[in-house]
Order: C-alpha cells, then sequence, then structure tokens
C-alpha cells in the first residue's frame, strides 16, 4: 500500500504529527510525507491513502491547506482513501471561556479537510482526528505523537 501523509505547520507542531503518523504507517506502508506547498492534488491518485493535516486557526484549515483542497480536481480522490487531522488547542489545558465556546459553536480543521476529500471522491478510512496542543504555539500534549503514531499504523493494518 503507497500512502501519502501532506501536512501544513507553523510552529512545528502539525509537522512532529504528520511524522510521526508517517512512521505508523511506515510498519505496513510506503510513505511519503509532504508539505502543503510541495503538493500536487493531481497525483494523488497514485495513493492508496492520502492523509491531509493542517493547524486549526480560527476553527478552520490553514489558507495553504484550503488551497490545496480547492485545486483537487474533481473525482480527483475516486477509489483513494482519505482521512484528515489538525492539531488544536486543549480546550481544558488553555481554560478560555471565549476559546471554548466558540470552539464548540464553530469547530475545528479536520471536519471540513475531511469533508472535502470526500467531496473530490475519497472514501473516509476513519474519522477525523485531532492532536492537542497546551498553547497557542505548543507544545503538544505528552502522548499525543505516540497517539498519532499509534493511528497512523492502525489506518496502515
Ligand atoms: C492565529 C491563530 C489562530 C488560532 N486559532 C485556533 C482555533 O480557532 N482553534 C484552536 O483550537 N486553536 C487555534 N490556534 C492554535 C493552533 O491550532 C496552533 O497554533 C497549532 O495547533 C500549532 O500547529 P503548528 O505548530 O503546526 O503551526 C490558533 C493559533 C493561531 C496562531
Amino acid at each position: 500500500m503507497k500512502a501519502l501523509v501532506v501536512f501544513e505547520s507553523y510552529f512545528g507542531n502539525t509537522e512532529k504529527i504528520a511524522r510521526a503518523v508517517a512512521e505508523g504507517l511506515a510498519a505496513h506502508c510506503e510513505v511519503t510525507v509532504l508539505r502543503v506547498a510541495d503538493a500536487r492534488p493531481e497525483r494523488f491518485k497514485a495513493f492508496d491513502l492520502v492523509v491531509v493535516g493542517s493547524p486549526t486557526r480560527a476553527f478552520r484549515p490553514t489558507e495553504g491547506t484550503k488551497a490545496l483542497l480547492k485545486a483537487l480536481p474533481a473525482g480527483a480522490l475516486q477509489g483513494v482513501k482519505v482521512v484528515a487531522f489538525d492539531t488544536r488547542m486543549d480546550v481544558k489545558a488553555v481554560n478560555n471561556l471565549i476559546l471554548t465556546v466558540f470552539s464548540g459553536l464553530f469547530g475545528y480543521a479536520a471536519e471540513p479537510i475531511g469533508k472535502a476529500l470526500a467531496r473530490a471522491g475519497g472514501t473516509q478510512a476513519d474519522l477525523p482526528q485531532g492532536f492537542m496542543v497546551l498553547a497557542s504555539e505548543g507544545p503538544l500534549r505528552d502522548g499525543e505523537l505516540d497517539r498519532a503514531a499509534a493511528w497512523g499504523e492502525k489506518l496502515a493494518a
């Protein structure tokens, strides 16, 4: 099985998760990891599984991720398994009432990414996943890298 992991990352947290997912996938797959800026949507069909991850910014994926998803030709992911993840603030750790309420209302990046991948014809391999950072620029919550690697392995199995 051939898997592609595409990510965007400002402070490095999403990149760490993307590489941990790739490490998990590598137990059973040939894996390519690409930044959004280097990914060619027209080539996604060459993979059995496409994983797309973004930081959550203003309750949505990053602009680069949105542009990539928009550039997916219709049917580009027909026959391809797809799955989305994001990094997001752990509202319990941040303990900010406004963020907690707005996050509940407006959500996170992974869900719209998953929907866009499905609209392009992809078959969802799993529910969108969120990995937690403890503050705006990180760090990741303890255990998130292990969880990401285990998730990657599960996706590949
Ligand atoms: C401008 C900005 C907006 C953000 N908006 C959200 C948000 O709406 N919800 C959330 O959970 N985290 C939000 N965050 C925290 C990011 O999710 C966090 O920076 C990201 O997970 C870090 O990933 P990276 O290191 O890969 O850039 C925001 C951070 C910044 C800097």
